[in-house]
């Protein structure tokens, strides 16, 4: 079996270039902003989306360009950006095992250096002309925002079907693993077949990927570093909800949306309901359909050449259903 360290072993280079790239990217003259991405910059995620940028590019030709760099550093920029904006959006004040910037900083202040991480990652592919990149990417941007208010308006409204879960972690998450293969496959190969078959290897990934981080939210949470039990209070209805909730007695469905609609700000409850939906199969559920679409992805590429990169790619995708935070 492939391991977490020797995915890692296979972009090591590639990932130290980027970092400095990264970090490079973000300085800023303004005190404030200096102090809050070096904060960022301290606390740094498991980086697995510039992983799925350089494997890919190095699964179809063994070894990365300069734009793999740039599109590497982008998407991880607009990704900080993005979760620097949804703790404000989600109230939360945990992120990465520390205090997210919202917490620490105010609302105000999170919400413009997620503009300034956005706009530095713009800036610099359009200083390298990366204009295909700039495509691919902006994309996402535009269907992230939009799967966020979705799933807003479902959370109002309290009711959303497994389609609409599916359209809605297809935009917010999906969308931008599907950004990094396609990114990652174009900065190595012109042939347009082949990155829209990446680009929707990496959407079948990030479905399950975000499938994955909503079943960590009914769990214990003491890996995972930021707060459990959120996508209740905040009304979110996930796939294992969706599921209790179709497949629950009327009077055990009752009770459920009661919760989720009166009581979603109050612990007690929220663990009744965590609860409840564990014992209906939710997790259960929600687990299978992961492993499904993670299969869905691999039979994509079976047919690209084996080399050492596939082999950390495939390994990065079972990490993505197997990692424990
Ligand atoms: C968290 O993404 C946001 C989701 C799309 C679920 P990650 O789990 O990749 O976050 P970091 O970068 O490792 O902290
Ligand atoms: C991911 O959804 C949204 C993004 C695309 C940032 P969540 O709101 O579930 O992400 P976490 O759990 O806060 O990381
Ligand atoms: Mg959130
Ligand atoms: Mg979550």
């Amino acid at each position: 079996m492939v391991t977490v360290k020797d995915i890692k072993a296979c972009v090591e280079e590639e990932m130290q270039l980027f970092e400095q790239k990264f970090k490079e990217s973000m300085k800023s003259d303004v005190a404030l902003l200096d102090k809050i991405t070096h904060y960022i910059i301290k606390r740094k995620g498991k980086q697995m989306r510039p992983m799925f940028v350089f494997l890919t590019a190095k699964t179809l030709n063994t070894k990365v360009e300069e734009s793999t760099y740039t599109a590497a550093s982008l998407i991880e920029l607009l990704h900080t950006a993005t979760l620097v904006h949804d703790d404000v959006v989600d109230d939360a004040n945990e992120r990465r095992g520390f205090f997210s910037v919202n917490a620490l900083w105010k609302n105000k202040i999170a919400v413009l250096v997620g503009d300034y991480l956005l706009s530095r990652g713009l800036l610099m592919s359009v200083d390298n002309k990366e204009y295909q990149l700039l495509e691919i990417v902006s994309t996402s941007v535009r269907e992230m925002s939009e799967g966020e208010l979705l799933q807003i308006e479902k959370a109002r409204k309290l009711d959303i079907t497994e389609d609409v879960y599916f359209e809605i972690i297809r935009q917010k998450t999906a969308s931008l693993i599907a950004s990094c293969c396609a990114a990652g496959a174009a900065s190595v190969t012109e042939d347009q077949d082949l990155i829209a078959k990446m680009k929707k290897f990496g959407e079948l990934v990030g479905l399950a990927f975000q499938i994955k981080d909503d079943i960590f939210d009914y769990g214990s949470g003491d890996k995972i570093g930021k707060p459990t039990g959120n996508d209740i209070r905040e009304r979110k209805m996930t796939l294992p909800l969706i599921y209790a909730l179709n497949t629950s007695n009327k009077s055990d469905r009752k009770e459920l949306i009661n919760i989720v609609k009166n009581h979603n700000e109050e612990p007690k409850f929220v663990k009744i309901a965590i609860k409840k939906v564990i014992a209906a199969g939710g997790v259960k559920y929600a687990h299978d359909r992961m492993i499904e679409l993670k299969d869905e992805a691999l039979a994509l590429i079976s047919d690209i050449e084996n080399n050492q990169a596939k082999e950390a790619l495939i390994g990065l995708v079972e990490y993505t259903v197997n990692r424990e935070k």
